[in-house]
């Protein structure tokens, strides 16, 4: 086994935002299907009860013996619980309800916030890129992803609020950043449902670019990326000449450039595989 702290190690990416419908799943779904077809061995971990990020992948409930939850209270590795999803290069972690359980079994433990970090680092020289889905809190089960990450993603949604709870999320960030992990960083905000056509959104974008990194590439508001969960689908499955999955597209050239321009761990991965073929 390669060193886990080496440079071939996968890059460990949460999309987190507390609020819920601002594209999180949509964005941890497409750009980890995305990234994939860039040939990155890559690995979609589902931390949201609601499993919507399983489900959108093509992971369906009744099939998931072994999830994240077993994996989290310490019952199985996570290699036990990966399958492979429908696009070429990626897997998924799967979640159910039973993953509601975990924050209330661990309670006790010391340890309840490093669980998922624990668990990651048995598969991180197995992938290029970890991306994890959070639910829309900043509970035990976002933090344990936080404790885990390389970087942080946030979906925002440009309305009126949006920037307030971008607050709370820093001042939570900053908190692990100063305790479980001090090598924490914010990757940078992705601009979701854009309306082009809205001011406010305009306004919106402006204020957070004046506090943040915005990624270029704008996730535009489309249907068929609202439509693609229900077949099981990542959008480039669904439907690879939407606006949608253009958007996620670009996204992942944009974020697999700046990761491997700054010089990030997990965009060495590739001559390592070749050198191993
Ligand atoms: N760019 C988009 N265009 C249209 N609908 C979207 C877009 N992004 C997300 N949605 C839809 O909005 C809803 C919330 O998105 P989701 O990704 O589940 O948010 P979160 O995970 O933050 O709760 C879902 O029904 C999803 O299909
Ligand atoms: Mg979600």
């Amino acid at each position: 086994m390669r060193d886990p702290m080496g440079e071939s190690r996968a890059r460990v990416t949460c999309v987190v935002n507390q609020k819920g419908g601002v594209g999180k799943t949509t964005t941890a779904v497409n750009l980890a299907a995305s990234v994939a077809t860039a040939e990155k061995r890559t690995l979609l971990i589902d931390m949201d009860p609601q499993g919507n990020a399983s489900s959108g992948c093509g992971v369906r409930a009744g099939t998931r013996e072994r999830t994240i939850y077993d994996v989290i209270i310490g019952e199985v590795s996570m290699s036990e619980v990966v399958v492979e999803a429908t696009v070429p290069g990626l897997f998924v972690a799967p979640a159910t309800q039973d993953l509601v359980a975990a924050e209330l079994e661990l309670v006790d433990d010391p340890k309840r916030a490093l669980k998922l970090k624990e668990a990651i680092l048995s598969v991180v020289d197995q992938f290029d890129h970890v991306f994890i889905d959070c639910p829309p809190s900043l509970g035990l089960l976002t933090v344990n992803a936080l404790a885990a990450a390389d970087a942080v993603l946030v979906p925002l949604q440009c309305e009126y609020y949006a920037l307030e709870g971008l607050t709370h999320l820093m001042a939570t960030i900053d908190r692990v950043k100063n305790g479980m992990n001090p090598s924490l960083e914010v990757e940078g905000v992705v601009l979701t449902m854009f309306d082009p056509r809205n001011n406010l959104a305009h306004q919106v974008a402006e204020e957070v670019k004046k506090h943040f990194f915005v990624f270029e590439s704008v996730i535009p508001r489309n249907v068929r990326l609202s439509e693609a969960p229900s077949h099981g689908k990542p959008i480039i499955l669904y439907d690879v000449s939407s606006k949608g999955a253009q958007g996620y597209l670009a996204l992942a050239r944009e974020l697999l450039l700046k990761t491997e321009r700054d010089g990030k761990r997990g965009a060495k991965r590739k001559a390592a595989a070749g050198a191993r073929a």
